[in-house]
């Protein structure tokens, strides 16, 4: 029988989730179905556990319902705790849910395959809302030396508290950066309102190598701005996207499906 899985949001027709799962499903060669599911803004929960009680195994959540998923848990993963934030559920058998979080991992595993390990790298992590948050335990855990700035400095500084305990993490403010870092991480939401983020150029040197989260056709603005202020690389989030979707497929299915050609037809369909 056909195993059904689906993503839920509001905005959610331009997903590329069901395609993504629908393609590792092919590839793997499991008996699965995913479907977008747009959650009324004040019904998420109801229309999750609708799904479940209709047979749905597992589901992955976006925008605006992370933090509402990590309410309606039964059962959390470490990282979905810290991150505080859950993007993938599970419907258990004995008829309670489980979440976990695999943005970070996501995240951390792209940025390794462009600009190699990250153990004792400094980086700077801008932005401290959810996407910040969900990204810090694979961060630290992978023995990085973690900045982290905003332009609410106070939020900053709640993640610094928050994650102190799982490596080196110190928050500072955008006006105190004043020195080249080995990697920025754009975690912001400023580019998708098609806004610039204020930022003193010291942070890019001639060895820095940029990752902004969100993606699109052309190169993202913090990218842009990046590449105008010397920086050595730049990467947008497609492969971050990707890595996210295929460690959901792992933990539903227990199969890690390849993920380059995907992301190569994903990145052409972009443009
Ligand atoms: P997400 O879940 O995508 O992280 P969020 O929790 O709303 O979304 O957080 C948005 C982040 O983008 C915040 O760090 C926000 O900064 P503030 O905490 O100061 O609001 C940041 N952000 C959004 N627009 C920005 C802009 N124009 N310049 C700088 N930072 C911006």
């Amino acid at each position: 029988m056909t195993d059904k899985y689906a993503v839920f949001g509001n905005p959610i027709a331009q997903s590329k989730s069901p395609f993504i799962h629908t393609e590792f499903a092919r590839q793997t060669q499991q008996d699965v179905s995913y479907e977008a599911i747009l959650a009324p803004v004040d019904q998420f929960s109801q229309s999750l556990m609708a799904f479940f009680k209709a047979g749905g195994k597992g589901a992955n959540v976006t925008a605006p319902f992370k933090e509402q998923a990590f309410a309606a848990c039964d059962e959390l993963s470490d990282l979905a705790k810290l991150a505080g934030a859950v993007n993938t559920l599970i419907y258990l058998s004995d008829g309670r849910i489980r979440g976990d979080n695999t943005d970070g991992i996501g995240l951390v595993n792209d940025v390794m395959q462009h600009f190699g390990d990250i153990k004792n790298k400094r980086i700077l992590l801008i932005g401290a809302g959810g996407a910040a948050r969900g990204c810090l335990k694979p961060l630290l855990e992978s023995q990085a030396e973690v900045t982290i700035c905003n332009r609410t400095y106070a939020k900053a500084q709640t993640l610094q508290a928050i994650s102190t305990g799982y490596g080196k993490v110190n928050a500072k403010s955008i006006d105190d950066l004043n020195e080249a870092f080995d990697i920025v991480i754009n975690s912001t939401s400023a580019g998708l309102a098609g806004e610039l983020i204020k930022l003193p150029k010291q942070i890019i040197g001639a060895n820095t190598c940029c990752y902004d989260m969100s993606y699109g056709a052309s190169t993202t603005l913090f990218n842009q701005w990046a590449v105008n202020n010397g920086a050595k690389s730049v990467v947008d989030g497609l492969g971050m996207l990707v890595g996210q979707a295929a460690q959901s497929f792992y933990i539903w299915r227990g199969v890690m499906p390849a993920t380059q050609t995907l992301h190569d037809t994903l990145r052409a369909q972009l443009k």
